[in-house]
């Protein structure tokens, strides 16, 4: 919001002296060091190289062309050229008081209509016939975060769960129903025994000898015959596939992510064969040794392969028909894959396709990738026997870790035990989730209960805590925000740690739009980390009940009350929700 109006002014004061003012205008940061102001300025320096003038007139005329009126203080150069800013208290305090009033948005604007899009994200998308595990949840909750960011930005967003539901492991439950079912166990629990016979079909092919190779080939054989519409088999994928999102969904509610569109791996298939003919004749795909691929770095590097030599079609031809489908049915203005790194070539690949089937380059295709997750030992997450970690237990585990940390919190029995278990649900989830948002995506990252839920640091407790705390203060103090927030009172900016703390949650929509420039929720963590941090270096220092005077007492109420909603917003925008006692 400062920032907003900063460049306004600046884009001003730089008219005369370049056009490429959306650069120079890049140049203006939050300070690090209070004592160089709030902002700094840094283009002079740039611009004066261009110009062929010393950087401290370049800055000069700056100052010179700059309104300063309403903004600012008289700006102070320094250094080499660096354009010091420090706001002026009167419109701090009237952006507060804006955000204050604005309680849906909190001064977030929303994207100018001409820069509103249409965008796709492809999130989540476990292979369904597989227990969700440890993996999959950050393609969901990174997914998950993004698209809510997206659309408070006032982007018109269509999130899309691209389900493996068709591939080989069906063709493993087929045989492994046909052949190893338990009925019994079926009956009572059919998700366990389908889980069940999965894994030990998975664990007769992956074996060696003859018994693996026949049960290899007979999954194939089932495969194959499911894919050529064979009744039997079809009707029994539906059975499976049916208990397998019923299984997925309970772990989506949990989580509290939805989707608009699950259009599966399966969903295509009937339109792979046309999508591969055509792709021929139209010169983009050609055969080699009796497959067809789409040669993309020439004919000497491999091909993205779309049809095997046995006819049948791969993981790539079905996301070009899915490409094709989206673009002819939602014509979005960009599709973002949130997936694993591993799939950096296959996406390259696709994107290389689509631009040649004619996805014009307007059309922003990205994939939001990210690392591993990894156990405490740095290697990958896996559970004591080697299995992969089920993303439920995962759950499960969090929630009761967190358990113990609302009981120990709550010493005097303030809470009833309904209210310590949805606490404890809330602290449990939310501190998965952001573990995981806080990281920059791209890297790999260390799971750890004891960080996540740690009371202090960067961690979903600590924000949650700190809003908890900042609305126990109402409660102490009998007093409603809500007419307060209405009324006619004003904050006032006198100390320091006030002031500090106003600058901060004045640069929420910032922090939103820096998370959504690189498709990274740990902006917005990062940001809400220096809200808290902000919050508590005020709180230490200024009294807010037993302030001096009744207007003081309100000023400070009101800042409490929007850096409580500030953490709220943000939270949710992360899919995490808070707690009003912990
Ligand atoms: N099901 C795939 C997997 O688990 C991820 C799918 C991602 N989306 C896509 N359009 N390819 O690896």
């Amino acid at each position: 919001m400062l920032l907003q109006l900063l460049k306004s002014r600046f884009a001003a004061a730089l008219q005369p002296l370049t056009d490429d003012i959306e650069s120079s205008l890049e140049m203006i940061r939050p300070s690090q060091d209070s004592r160089f102001g709030d902002f700094q300025a840094n283009m002079a320096m740039p611009l004066g190289k261009k110009l062929g003038l010393p950087p401290r007139d370049v800055a000069r005329k700056i100052i010179d062309g700059l309104d300063t009126a309403g903004l600012c203080y008289e700006p102070e150069i320094a250094g080499p050229g660096f354009i010091n800013l420090r706001i002026k208290e009167e419109l701090l305090s009237d952006l507060l008081q804006k955000c204050l009033t604005d309680t849906e948005r909190l001064g977030v604007t929303v994207v100018a209509p001409d820069k509103r899009k249409r965008i796709v994200v492809d999130f989540s998308a476990p292979n369904v016939a597989k227990e969700m595990h440890v993996g999959h949840i950050r393609s969901t909750v990174i997914g998950n975060a993004l698209q809510r960011m997206l659309r408070f930005y006032g982007h018109d967003v269509i999130t899309d769960n691209h389900i493996g539901d068709w591939g080989t492991p069906f063709g493993m439950i087929i045989y492994g129903y046909r052949n190893l079912l338990d009925k019994a166990a079926f009956d009572k629990n059919p998700v366990t025994e389908l889980g069940r016979i999965y894994r030990k079909v998975r664990g007769l092919v992956d074996g060696d000898g003859e018994e693996a190779a026949a049960v290899g080939k007979a999954v194939l054989d089932e495969t194959a015959k499911l894919h050529h519409g064979d009744p039997a088999n079809v009707e029994l994928w539906r059975l499976i596939l049916e208990h397998c999102i019923s299984e997925i969904d309970r772990i989506y509610s949990r989580l509290n992510v939805s989707f608009d569109h699950t259009l599966g791996e399966s969903y295509y298939n009937p339109m792979l064969p046309e999508i591969v003919e055509n792709l021929l004749k139209d010169g983009i795909a050609k055969e080699s040794d009796g497959a067809i691929g789409i040669f993309l770095d020439g004919e000497d590097e491999p091909p993205m392969l779309i049809r095997k030599k046995d006819g049948a079609f791969l993981y790539g031809t079905t996301d070009i028909a899915t490409i094709q489908y989206r673009m002819k049915n939602w014509q979005p203005d960009a599709i973002l894959y949130v997936v694993d790194f591993r799939q950096s070539l296959h996406f390259k690949h696709l994107f290389a396709a689509a631009r040649l089937m004619g996805v014009s380059e307007s059309v922003e295709l990205t994939h939001v990738k990210f690392g591993t997750v990894l156990g405490e030992d740095n290697k990958p997450f896996k559970t004591r026997s080697g299995d992969t970690v089920g993303l439920e237990g995962l759950l499960d585990e969090a929630e009761e870790r967190a358990l113990a940390v609302v009981v120990s919190n709550d010493s005097d029995n303030q809470l009833s035990e309904t209210e310590r278990h949805e606490t404890a649900r809330r602290i449990g989830i939310g501190a998965l989730i952001y573990a995981d948002l806080s990281q920059s995506r791209e890297s790999d990252y260390v799971f750890s209960y004891n960080k996540m839920l740690a009371m202090n640091g960067n961690t979903a407790t600590y924000m949650q805590y700190a809003y908890a705390r900042v609305r126990s203060i109402f409660a102490k103090g009998n007093v409603n925000v809500e007419t307060l927030r209405g009324g006619d009172s004003t904050i006032s900016l006198t100390e320091p740690q006030e002031r500090a703390l106003a600058l901060e949650l004045l640069k929420f929509d910032e922090a939103i739009e820096m998370s959504l420039r690189d498709y990274r929720p740990n902006m917005l963590t990062s940001y809400l980390f220096d809200v808290a941090n902000r919050y508590s270096t005020f709180f230490d220092a200024c009294p807010v009940l037993k302030a001096q005077d009744e207007a003081t007492r309100t000023s400070r109420l009101l800042l409490c009350d929007l850096t409580a909603r500030t953490i709220a917003k943000g939270l949710e925008l992360l899919g995490i929700e808070t707690v009003e006692r912990m």
